[in-house]
């Protein structure tokens, strides 16, 4: 035998091979009827886990979706790495813009499109072979390793963080490895130290007991749309701010060192905007736009439902309508204590007229990694050497909800090393993965393990 990274090398086909048929499995987690296809997914990787020559594998039952489970643990008193990815994946819809099936896994130039691609199974991916690249070369780890692997990432991840509390001795290590963000570039790796947090809510409005004519009855009956407008226009205003009293209390301020770090990323502006597509950028004028981007809290509509909305014109005054919000939040901010900040905030602005209900959805704290720990200088020199680029430290506007669980719980720092690409299109049709980075990314967690070690 050779030596892992020789031996990765060798294999690079059969672990596409292996991630095609893994792709193959549609395990959207947010839908009741993949229920099956999502316990499949997690059986397949339990199994590719136990192959590669992990130990104590099992498929942990919760509530909704399964926790897989792994671990190596000869290293003595070498350093206990938690391995954390997601196995399930978003809703494929809407399906007719996918130009081949989500499901279908294809290579196309160097990208292979797939729902799941990038997020996350090709990045967890990236782990599982790099653990088996060493073991079958060296018999043996240079450090203990354990696999967390969950199924409900896309839709809350109630079911670990249930589990961390109660299983903190089986889940102890040293530190966290995740993989589940992006590089800024194809040449540019990245190490997030950052992620926003989540509050998600829903807004319901009922005026009338039933849809009314609104020449009867307009001008003297509320309207919930015309609400439900006034509310929402009430919660930003046009510059970005959230209005929500109290909203910003706690956001921990950028110091000035974190403001410079920032200001070095190197964020090519016209190059993201012409990505988005709108015609320029927009947000909080105080800040900049990588500030707004991963260190500003936030506040979205996602989808309003209510009125008339098939084709031509019609007269009336809905009965009932709907609105999907969330915020983005940062350091210090608590999701359930924004959550009862927006419920209060919404209940003052609700008119008699109506009656309006705010419901809170999931949530996830957001967290910030101490970059000046030593597996952060290991996890650098693994991304120097296999990418022939030293990485950028950066805060990331997504949110992992495991990250803040794994400090709170478990009392370990989270190394984010992301290989996906800002142009992965992940949550979208036509989700991709760049394949140069799958393969680097296994050198760079061979690296990475060794450098521990
Ligand atoms: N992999 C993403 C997080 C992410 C998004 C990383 C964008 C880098 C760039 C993750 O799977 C995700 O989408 N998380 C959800 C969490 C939510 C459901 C609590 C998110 O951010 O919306
Ligand atoms: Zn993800």
């Amino acid at each position: 035998m050779s030596d892992p990274i020789t031996y990765a090398r060798e294999h690079q086909a059969d672990y596409l091979a292996e991630l095609i048929d893994f792709l193959r499995i549609p395990s959207i987690s947010t839908q009741p009827e993949r229920k099956a296809e999502t316990a499949a997914a997690a059986q397949w990787l339990a199994d590719k886990l136990a192959q590669a020559g992990l130990e104590n594998v099992a498929i942990i039952p919760t509530q909704r979706h399964p926790l897989v489970y792994a671990d190596w643990l000869h290293a003595g008193d070498a350093p206990t790495v938690l391995i954390y990815g997601h196995y399930d994946v978003q809703p494929a819809e809407p399906l007719a813009l996918w130009e081949s099936p989500p499901f279908e896994p294809t290579v196309r130039d160097d990208y292979l499109y797939a729902r799941g691609s990038s997020d996350d199974k090709g990045q967890v991916y990236v782990h599982v072979k790099a653990v088996e690249a060493i073991l079958k070369n060296n018999g043996r780890l240079p450090v203990n390793v354990k696999f967390i692997v969950e199924g409900e990432e896309e839709s809350g991840g109630e079911s670990l963080a249930a589990f961390i509390p109660q299983n903190t001795e089986m889940l102890a290590a040293d530190l966290a490895l995740v993989s589940d963000t992006a590089m800024v570039s194809a040449q540019q790796p990245a190490i997030v130290y950052g992620l926003r947090g989540l509050c998600y809510a829903f807004i319901d409005i009922e005026g009338p007991k039933r849809d009314l004519h609104s020449g009867s009855f307009g001008g003297g009956i509320n309207n919930p749309l015309n609400v439900l407008g006034h509310i929402i226009a009430r919660l930003k205003d046009e510059d970005g701010r959230v209005l929500i009293p109290g909203f910003y209390d706690r956001v921990r301020p950028l110091s000035q060192q974190e403001r410079t770090i920032l200001a070095q990323f190197p964020l090519d502006e016209a190059a993201w905007l012409a990505e988005t597509g709108a015609p320029e950028p927009w947000g909080e004028p105080e800040f900049t736009l990588v500030e707004r981007l991963g260190a500003r809290p936030t506040l979205d509509v996602h989808g309003i439902i209510g009125g008339y909305t098939g084709e031509g014109a019609k007269t009336v005054l809905p009965s009932k309508v709907h609105a999907k919000v969330s915020m983005r939040l940062v350091p210090d901010q608590d999701h359930e204590e924004i959550g009862r900040l927006l419920k209060a905030y919404i209940a003052e602005l609700a008119p008699p007229s109506v009656h309006v209900e705010v419901t809170v959805g999931h949530g996830a704290a957001a967290s910030i990694t101490n970059f000046n720990i030593p597996a952060m200088q290991a996890a650098a020199q693994a991304y120097a050497t296999a990418f022939g680029q030293e990485p950028v430290f950066m805060r990331e506007g997504g949110s992992i909800p495991v990250v803040s669980a794994f400090q709170s719980h478990l009392g370990v720092e989270t190394v984010l090393m992301g290989f996906g690409l800002p142009s992965d299109q992940i949550h979208a049709p036509n989700e991709r993965f760049y394949l140069p980075n799958f393969y680097r990314g296994i050198e760079t967690s061979i690296h990475f393990l060794q450098n521990l070690g």
